[in-house]
């Protein structure tokens, strides 16, 4: 149920306060090893490990993503106890990515951390990664007190959801992707044109130097709240085998612009989408987030809209739009402020709604 007026922004202030207890969260849903250690909202130390090998392949390859977890997982332990200057016995909590995401990848991270909090005896906290996206905008800012409820949208490499975001552990999701999820349209896309995985940031990297109207890119016509992507993946590859059956070369300056033009296509999808359920329910904050959130065109559009409609505008900090362990740390700080601690026994979840 949706409070109103006054009584939300004190259900918001409540649910923002966290004790001074130190956490770790451990991040391995996908491809990063990402670990973080927070007292209560201050970030002591964050340490990752990036995993190159699934750049040849043009996407990760759930093998190689699990056994690289296994071999940076307690290096990347000892860099952020390292950077955070904290020893073991003085972590008071551990919470861990218990899913969704790729399931051999969850299983490193979550049979890491449970076995730690265990060994420790200390409490566990099992965090849903999507919902740790959101959170990340408390990470970004500790006094976060939106106006109303957040009309948020996260993009990443898995998922594209809408969501109304009534505080850090209350939301509900409105729309998702019948197909792929933007980031994987970036992703593919970018497979295409020859490009190296992850393909969204080199994409972004190479729209800016092109023109964004060179090409006309079909848009899906989905009705409501969801998603869908797959047509502008299938789109793009029929322009290019029409343009180079043309006898058009490939050129440096080709690909800038199909880049500039998807990027302005899927950015357009994605601010339609948003701007229509922020209208619909009536919602003065919006929000975006998940890896695709830094697109800088992205960003660029949602700051356009917020001042068309003088809304407020949530962007993360780069550090915090891509996966990280301080997300997953700071839901485990919320996760203990209501006493949600998990057992040894909860096996990750490769599927898992926000419900
Ligand atoms: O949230 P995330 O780090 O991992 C998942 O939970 O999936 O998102 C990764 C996705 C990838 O598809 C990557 O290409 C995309 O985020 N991404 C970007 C940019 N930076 C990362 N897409 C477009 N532009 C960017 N600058
Ligand atoms: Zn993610």
């Amino acid at each position: 149920m949706m409070a109103s007026g006054q009584e939300q922004n004190a259900a918001i202030d409540g649910l923002v306060s966290v004790s001074n207890r130190i956490m770790l969260g451990i991040e391995s849903s996908c491809d990063d090893t990402s670990i973080a250690i927070l007292k209560g909202r201050e970030l002591l130390g964050q340490f990752a490990a990036v995993q190159h090998i699934h750049s040849k392949y043009g996407g990760v390859v759930p093998e190689f993503a699990s056994r690289a977890h296994q071999a940076h997982i307690v290096p990347v332990l000892q860099g952020a106890l390292k950077e955070a200057g904290c020893r073991l016995d003085q972590i008071e909590g551990v919470a861990y990515t218990r899913g969704p995401g790729l399931h051999g990848s969850l299983l490193v991270g979550s049979a890491f951390a449970r076995s730690l909090a265990w060994s420790l005896g200390i409490p566990m906290y099992p965090v849903h990664h999507m919902r740790a996206h959101v959170v990340a905008h408390w990470m970004a800012d500790a006094t976060l007190t939106p106006r109303q409820p957040m009309m948020a949208l996260t993009v990443s490499g898995g998922h594209t959801q809408l969501l109304e975001v009534r505080s850090p552990t209350d939301m509900e999701v409105i729309g998702t992707t019948m197909d792929d999820a933007a980031g994987e349209a970036f992703d593919k896309v970018a497979k295409m044109l020859g490009l190296p995985y992850p393909g969204g940031p080199e994409v972004d990297r190479l729209a800016a130097l092109g023109n964004p109207q060179a090409f006309r890119f079909t848009a899906p016509k989905m009705e409501g709240h969801n998603f869908s992507f797959s047509g502008v993946k299938t789109s793009v590859l029929r322009v290019l085998e029409k343009t180079l059956s043309g006898g058009v070369e490939v050129s440096d300056a080709l690909i800038q612009d199909v880049c500039a033009s998807v990027q302005s296509t899927i950015v357009s999808i994605l601010i339609g989408k948003l701007e229509a359920a922020a209208l619909e329910k009536g919602m003065k904050s919006i929000a975006i987030q998940g890896g695709v959130s830094a697109n800088s065109g992205l960003r660029k559009a949602v700051q356009e809209l917020g001042q068309k409609h003088q809304w407020d505008v949530h962007i993360p900090p780069f550090c915090y739009c891509t996966d990280n362990g301080a997300m997953i740390a700071l839901s485990g700080q919320f996760a203990a402020e209501n006493s949600q601690a998990g057992s040894l026994g909860e096996a990750p979840l490769a599927r898992w709604q926000i419900t």
